[in-house]
């Protein structure tokens, strides 16, 4: 049984993906500092799959454990999720992003290559390409100066990569996730923003369950359909989905070079209002909102062209936005029993 390191794996697409992992047969060690998670989304996933992954509570900026944890176990590939991720968060702390998000990618790089573990799924961003200059967006589109420490942690990370494969037996690839959203249907594992949540669709669910006064559309002045911005919501499940194709592409040796990256999205653009409209729909509750100025560093659209994801991972999404909705809305409901 192959045995494959979840970094982050406690956390909310990690999670997701262990229980995929799991569904496929592989053996699951989660690495995980609970830094942005609690320890019950190990129990959460057990009540799953019923299958106990290891788990090694270890914060990656420690060189030394890292090295440790390798001399302990036999692995043979890694889905790297293990970051910081909040873009507003990330322009007030650039020092302890750079150190998060991209230390710990090179201790783990330094160990796969001295240890010969070959293959190396990185989770990227859309955030990459800033407002691209075409939609939807293709692989080709160009990476654009990031607007935050965060965005900037990402593009440096994949460029830390494709330097590591090419000066190495390194496979890799990295995935440009668009919108994650939802949460797995048994409604065990979810989105869990510590916190005032950032993301659009922990604040919606928050809001329709009173937990917050009401939705702050962040401008209505945008240049499409309604106004609002426009952004391509994947199904988290489906999402974690992608990383099994991409995982099973580099065991089978299936890539066509060292270093890859694919665009995951749904290939759909939504606007805010879409959204809103949508989750009233799929939660039979009215939304309280307010119009208010537009949030520093929101781009106008993005939305995936999954052509290349479609055909070289044989990977494509098979859950709607409304699906992705409704399961938010009941995971937000669990959370309040
Ligand atoms: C979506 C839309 C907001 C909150 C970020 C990161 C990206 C990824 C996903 C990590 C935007 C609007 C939001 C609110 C709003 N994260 N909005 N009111 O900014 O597209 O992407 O999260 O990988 O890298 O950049 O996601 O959910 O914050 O915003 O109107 O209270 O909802 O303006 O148009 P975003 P988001």
């Amino acid at each position: 049984m192959k045995k494959i390191l979840v970094t982050g794996g406690l956390g909310f697409i990690g999670s997701h993906t262990v229980v995929e992992l799991q569904n496929e047969g592989y053996e699951v060690v989660i690495i995980d500092n609970l830094s942005n998670t609690t320890i019950s989304v190990l129990d959460s996933i057990v009540s799953i799959t019923g299958i106990t992954p290891t788990f090694a509570n270890i914060d990656l900026r420690n060189q030394k454990a890292v090295g440790d944890f390798f001399d302990n176990h036999t692995i043979d590939g890694v889905i790297h999720f293990a970051a910081f991720k909040a873009v507003g968060e990330s322009v007030g702390s650039p020092l302890s992003y750079y150190q998060n998000n991209l230390n710990t990618l090179i201790y783990l790089l330094q160990e796969l290559t001295v240890r010969k573990i070959d293959n190396f799924i990185f989770s990227s961003s859309c955030t990459v390409y800033g407002q691209a200059d075409s939609l939807p967006i293709t692989e080709k589109e160009p990476v654009k100066p990031a607007e935050s420490p965060y965005g900037y942690s990402k593009q440096a990370g994949e460029i830390i990569l494709r330097d590591s494969c090419k000066a190495s037996e390194l496979n890799a690839i990295s995935l440009r996730y668009f919108n994650p959203i939802g949460a797995h249907p048994s409604i065990k594992i979810g989105e869990l923003p510590l916190g005032v949540p950032q993301n659009l669709i922990p604040y919606i669910t928050q809001t329709a369950a009173g937990l917050r006064g009401e939705l702050s559309v962040f401008g209505d002045d945008y240049p499409t359909k309604d106004g609002t911005a426009v952004r391509d919501y994947i199904h988290v499940v489906d999402l974690a989905k992608a990383h099994i194709s991409a995982l099973a592409r580099l065991m089978h040796k299936e890539n066509k070079s060292n270093y890859e990256f694919f665009n995951v999205g749904s290939g759909t653009g939504s606007s805010v209002l879409e959204v809103i409209k949508a989750f009233e729909k799929a939660s039979g509750k009215p939304l309280r909102y307010k119009i208010v100025g537009r949030r520093e560093g929101d781009v106008t659209a993005a939305y995936a062209d999954t052509t290349l994801a479609n055909k070289e991972l044989k990977w494509k999404t098979t859950l709607s936005l409304d699906d992705a909705l409704a399961s938010a809305w009941k995971w937000q409901l669990a959370q309040e029993k």
